[in-house]
């Protein structure tokens, strides 16, 4: 158990792939963080999913652009998420909510994570609407095809998929 958790302190994840990070993550990780004492940043360690960058390449990129965020913690986790919450001590889980569509698969997830453990609470923020069009998947393609993405992602993150795009 972390110092924090042993003050009693309020604890959220933020769950996710983050292959890689964006300005629509980094919006939503950045107004969490004022709403908990401590916000905990889960990369998920998702073997089937086959990801562009690795655990270790999405954790430090994440790190490096959150690293003015005193409460924010970037971690792994390759469980089912309750339990890596459970781990933490934290009862409270963030997702980002961009359009109606995300709803159904969101309220999938949270009604199933609820149903595992009770005392798990999801809660949604809605993505900024500047980056209400974004995700990672369409940010890997447009850098794939060598388009703008600077609007889109963080210079860090722009930089390593340029290079994860010239070393391929
Ligand atoms: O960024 P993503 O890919 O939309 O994040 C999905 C994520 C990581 C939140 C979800 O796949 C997840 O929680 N995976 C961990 C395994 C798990 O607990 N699955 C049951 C969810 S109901």
């Amino acid at each position: 158990m972390t110092k924090a958790e042993e003050r009693g302190m309020k604890i959220a994840v933020y769950p996710g792939s983050f292959d890689p990070v964006t300005y629509g993550h980094l919006d939503i990780i950045h107004r969490a963080a004022k709403q908990f004492d401590r916000l905990i940043v889960a990369v998920l360690n998702n073997t089937s999913k086959n990801p562009l960058f690795s655990l270790e390449e999405r954790k430090r990129l994440l790190a490096d652009v959150t690293k003015d965020l005193p409460n924010v913690e970037v971690d792994g986790f390759r469980d089912l998420l309750i339990n890596y919450m459970k781990q933490r001590k934290a009862h409270v889980l963030v997702r980002g909510l961009r359009a109606v569509s995300d709803f159904e698969h969101e309220l999938q997830m949270a009604s199933m994570n609820h149903k595992l453990s009770e005392d798990i609470e999801t809660f949604f923020m809605m993505t900024n609407p500047a980056y209400s069009f974004l995700s990672s998947s369409i940010v890997k393609e447009i850098a794939k095809f060598h388009g703008p993405i600077s609007d889109l992602v963080p210079p860090e993150v722009e930089q390593a998929l340029r290079e994860k795009n010239a070393n391929k």
